[in-house]
């Protein structure tokens, strides 16, 4: 087990570089699996995840080359299984993006059903509804969705409605609607910037891929996709975080490599808190926090509203800023796990339903502290940051699926910050704890 020790109390300073976005970079992977000819993705970040769905295209037969750390040139062109194994499913939610391009190209797939999470039950009921409908056969089977294309082994394009708006739902479909016979049109369409990249990706391999950033997507399915080559955009959610992590500390950072139009609701929402943020150039922030912070209400929503994967940051944030700060989770019902960590640094902050609320400014002292998820080991980072003493942050692995080695960063502006490795002598009933089970 990896552990981060923090030691709180210094101001950031100096520059950062922004990795490329992890939630981009795993449908741009998967959709390799569109086309026999070679895809060649660049900027992909070196976290965890993106090691998990190399391993999930290598398994099921694609060949991907790693000229550099961040390329890797995928080509699926003898795919001998279909299918993402439960091993992989239960360590990643987004292995389900399997499903959409290997029942489109191939008229089958075998996904296992990912359970629930530390953050909610997450079900992918209208990825499969919506596999229904472009006409997939769709069934359970011992914990594994089955899905098969309808007889002549090509989908069929409808129009769908997504009842909620969902980002790998859309992203699946989006996937699979690229190679159906006929227009696919996906209502009530998610519109993050992550879905903008899959599909300037999938046009590129030849895919007709119309209003994708918008709630309604048309998608025109032709016979065949061909290779490309594409850049994966930064990290919208690590942009926000080193933000946060310069107002938390009163630092001064200069975020080189991001796209601030993506997190404009962020940073709307962080200035009004009080903190300072330029735009430098169209990729570099200038952030600084010379002023009091002052507790803003925020509620999380889907794209261009307030991202739930910034919620854990921005209650630590909360901790140190002037009042009472309500903040309203909509789109996961259990994404508070980090609010009882950071009452036990001390926080001020009291949950009821899917609303928290947070009052400070509070003295966060450092403590042993236990990661749950991946944003919310983030949120545990920056209050250890900015506590007065050592904080040890206990199953880092969930912040290392997303992260790119956030420690080696941070150290580089300033932060005392390390991570330590621990043989495991513990007896066997607390060594053994039983990993959670990965989700985002
Ligand atoms: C993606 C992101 C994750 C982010 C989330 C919301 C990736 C790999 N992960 O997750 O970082 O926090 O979007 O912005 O891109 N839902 C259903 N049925 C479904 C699908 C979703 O009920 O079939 C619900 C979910 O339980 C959740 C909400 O819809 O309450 C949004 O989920 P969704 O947008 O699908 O999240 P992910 O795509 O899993």
């Amino acid at each position: 087990m990896e552990k981060f020790r923090i030691v709180g109390g210094r101001a950031l300073s100096g520059r950062v570089s922004i990795s490329g976005a992890k939630n981009s970079a795993l449908p741009c992977m998967a959709a390799a699996l569109l086309s026999s000819e070679t895809v060649t993705l660049h900027n992909l970040p070196y976290v965890r995840d993106i090691i998990t769905q190399r391993r999930l295209l290598e398994d099921i037969g694609a060949t991907v080359l790693t000229p550099e750390l961040r390329t890797h040139k995928i080509t699926a062109s003898h795919i001998e299984l279909f299918e993402a194994p439960y091993e992989l499913v239960r360590t990643m939610r987004a292995s389900v993006l399997a499903l959409g391009p290997l029942l489109a190209r191939f008229g089958k797939a075998k996904v296992s059903l990912p359970g629930g999470c530390a953050i909610g039950t997450r079900p992918i009921d209208l990825h499969l509804a919506a596999f229904t409908q472009l006409g997939a056969e769709v069934k359970l089977e011992a914990g594994n969705v089955i899905a098969r294309a309808p007889k002549a082994g090509r989908l069929i394009g409808r129009e769908i409605h997504f009842d909620k708006v969902t980002v790998t739902g859309t992203e699946n479909l989006m996937m699979a609607a690229t190679l159906a016979h006929g227009l696919t049109v996906l209502n009530n369409a998610a519109c993050e910037p992550e879905i903008t990249d899959l599909a300037e990706l999938l046009n590129k391999m030849g895919a007709r891929v119309r209003g994708a950033g918008t709630k309604r997507i048309e998608i025109e399915g032709v016979e065949a996709l061909g290779g490309a080559e594409h850049t994966i955009i930064p990290d919208r959610i690590e942009t926000g975080t080193f933000i946060a992590a310069a107002a938390i500390t009163k630092g001064d950072l200069e975020i080189k490599d991001c796209q601030p139009q993506h997190l404009a609701s962020v940073i709307d929402k962080l200035r009004e808190v009080g903190v300072e943020i330029e735009e430098i150039n169209p990729s570099t922030l200038h952030v600084c926090c010379p002023k009091t912070l002052t507790a803003r209400d925020v509620t999380t929503e889907p794209y261009p509203e307030f991202p739930t994967d910034m919620q854990a940051q921005y209650m630590a944030l909360m901790t140190q800023a002037e009042g009472s700060a309500v903040i309203e989770e909509t789109v996961f019902e259990n994404r508070f796990m980090h609010a009882s960590e950071l009452q036990r640094m001390g926080a001020h902050i009291s949950i009821d339903g899917r609303s928290a609320s947070v009052t400070g400014p509070t003295a966060l002292t450092g403590a042993p502290l236990l990661a749950s998820d991946l944003r919310a080991s983030a949120s545990l980072v920056l209050a250890g940051l900015v506590a007065s003493g050592e904080t040890m942050i206990d199953r880092v692995y969930h912040i290392d699926r997303g992260y790119e080695k956030i420690e080696a960063k941070l150290r580089a502006v300033g932060a005392d910050i390390e991570r330590i490795r621990e043989s495991v002598t513990a007896p066997l009933s607390q060594a053994a704890q039983p990993e959670m089970v990965a989700e985002l």
